[in-house]
């Protein structure tokens, strides 16, 4: 299906070449003055030059034929040459018509599917899961679902901090505190336990505290990077006890992840290419790409045009220690054997961005992806508290992301009334689904790059551009389609659309109609924020309409009808969207 702008520049393009002219002048686009028409068309005034005419008289010729082509109800030509339109009715519902019985309500497919693989997530093992994170796993989630949704594969890999230091301290004070363990007995060649020596909440605490100790203490520091190594080797015990802090890391990650209703296909982390290191990185030494410098092992990845200086990538630590680009560039190795993708799309904070350019270039110098494969970095800005600054527990200390959706699930639970109908547990369940959208929808409609501020308040309030008040919205027509099954006994969804009869009716089918032009846009432009600015204009369209109808007391059971099929497919398209985004709608609330 063609999209709905599209359609009408067709019909204006024709009119156009109907005149004599070139019908590439018959662009139209929805109205910069929505209280004077719908879509406007200032092609007559492009082709003024091109023809040496007077923009009015080629707006009058074209808007002769343009009153004939059925597509418009309302075709005026305003000085000095623009066409003011009004589609037509007919044309709108039919149109809605073939969205309503079209795969994707008729956005775009891919022609080639291409395979893409998404990075993001980015967890540290042993580590708690922090507000940085969820902006990775909540935008990374959408834009995996807006890649699906257009019908490319993609494979979502959680990528994982699982290897280098961090892994070093909390192994070096485990064996501080419990030196008994049979980990670190070199003697020792029996099997070992089945059962983790430490909790998650222990881990916890233990990674600040001995990060916090290696920053004072030299020998410590150096204790952690020997054992870090000697994990590296592949040391018996380090790799044993490693293995059980990454499984009970895991399993509290998946917990989190569940709640926020994100997933991976693949649970991947840095240490996965551990053992492809030593070849990738012979192969960049043996072409000369790669070259000692002070000991390190760098690839220059400055370009001359570049309008800051972008400093070598390096390789090698002057230890010979393995640095975040190379694990970085051993994954681009790894996918690319793989899965040979199209596209490797990384969704991290924006302050990385300098480590991805530096990586890209060197993947693509030292051809480690085919050519042509592309690699994209999506930072985003950071998530500040009221007072602007980034966002803080009160205390001051990086708010755990388990405590900030206890946070938002705790708010919406007061603003939950449980009436009748709804039970205390009920109530519990909606507030934490609505909850998630206030959460989600609060992060995504912002642009990812920018910054915002995190208000809970703001966030979970149900009027105003706000997860809660699109999920009101879709309540609202759910519990109208319940009632007219009930009253009617007929199915909604067998019902057909018919030509809008009042403007608040006509601009929510016109709302409708713009459905694949914005999914195309924010797949183009890997943009959830373009869907959440559509569905609240959808629902500020529906709740517009929904305030001057009265749909189930309306004794024109032919008008009713038509009313129901378009509350049916403004459910569906938001039904869509919020899928996309990654939250869903209650029946209730
Ligand atoms: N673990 C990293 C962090 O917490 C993010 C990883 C992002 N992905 C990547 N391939 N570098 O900053």
């Amino acid at each position: 299906m063609q999209q709905f702008g599209s359609l009408l520049s067709e019909e204006a393009g024709r009119a156009f070449a109907a005149a004599g002219y070139d019908p590439s002048l018959g662009k139209v686009q929805v109205s910069a003055r929505p209280d004077l028409c719908e879509y406007q068309c200032n092609g007559a005034m492009a082709g003024a030059k091109q023809y040496h005419k007077a923009p009015a008289v080629i707006a009058g010729e074209v808007a002769a034929f343009l009153e004939k082509s059925g597509a418009f109800s309302e075709v005026t030509v305003v000085n000095p040459g623009f066409i003011n339109l009004c589609v037509d009715e007919e044309f709108l519902k039919n149109y809605l018509s073939e969205m309503a019985g079209t795969e994707r309500f008729g956005a775009a497919g891919a022609k080639n599917p291409k395979t893409v693989v998404l990075d993001y997530g980015g967890p540290n093992v042993a580590k708690p899961l922090h507000v940085g994170h969820l902006r990775s796993a909540v935008i990374g989630e959408a834009i995996k679902r807006i890649i699906r949704f257009h019908g490319d594969k993609v494979i979502g890999d959680i990528h994982m901090g699982d290897w280098g230091l961090q892994m070093g301290l909390v192994i070096t004070e485990l064996r501080h505190r419990y030196p008994e363990l049979p980990y670190f007995d070199d003697a020792f060649e029996g099997e070992y336990p089945k059962e983790a020596p430490v909790t998650v909440s222990e881990l916890e605490e233990i990674y600040p505290f001995a990060s916090a100790k290696s920053k004072e203490d030299a020998d410590y520091y150096a204790e952690a990077m020997e054992n870090t190594h000697l994990l590296q080797e592949g040391k018996r015990g380090y790799r044993a006890l490693w293995e059980h802090i990454i499984n009970a890391s895991v399993t509290d990650m998946k917990r989190n992840y569940d709640h926020l209703d994100v997933s991976f296909d693949l649970w991947n982390g840095e240490s996965t290419v551990n053992d492809i290191i030593p070849e990738m990185v012979r192969g960049m030494r043996e072409s000369g790409i790669a070259y000692e410098s002070d000991g390190a092992l760098v690839v220059d990845v400055a370009k001359p045009e570049d309008a800051k200086e972008i400093p070598p990538c390096m390789i090698l630590k002057s230890d010979g220690a393995a640095l975040y680009t190379t694990t970085d560039l051993a994954t681009i190795v790894d996918r690319e054997k793989r899965f040979s993708p199209d596209e490797i799309i990384y969704v991290t904070d924006k302050r990385q961005e300098l480590h991805f350019k530096q990586v890209f270039r060197a993947a693509e110098k030292c051809g480690l992806v085919k050519p042509g494969t592309k690699l994209c970095h999506i930072g985003f800005g950071t998530m500040n508290g009221r007072d602007g600054k980034p966002f803080k527990t009160r205390e001051g200390g990086v708010m755990r992301l388990e405590t900030l959706i206890k946070d938002i699930n705790d708010e919406m639970r007061r603003k939950i009334q449980t009436n009748p109908d709804i039970t205390e547990k009920e109530a519990d369940a909606i507030a934490s689904q609505v909850a998630l959208a206030a959460l989600k929808y609060g992060d995504l409609s912002n642009q990812a790059s920018k910054d915002y501020v995190f208000d809970i308040d703001r966030f979970t309030s149900f009027e105003g551009n706000t997860g809660p008040y699109i999920l009101y919205t879709m309540v609202r027509i759910k519990s109208i389609l319940a009632r007219y099954r009930a009253q009617e006994g007929k199915d909604p969804a067998s019902l057909d659309i018919r030509p809008a009869r009042s403007t608040a009716e006509k601009n929510l089918m016109r709302s409708i109609a713009g459905f694949s032009q914005v999914m195309d846009n924010a797949y183009e432009d890997l943009a959830p924020h373009r869907i959440c600015a559509y569905i609240y204009e959808l629902s500020n369209d529906f709740n517009s309409f929904y305030h001057e109808t009265r749909i189930l007391s309306e004794e024109d059971s032919d008008r009713k009808e038509g009313w129901i099929a378009l509350l049916c497919l403004t459910l569906d398209i938001l039904e869509t969207c919020i899928g996309i985004l990654g939250f869903s709608a209650p029946e209730k609330m």
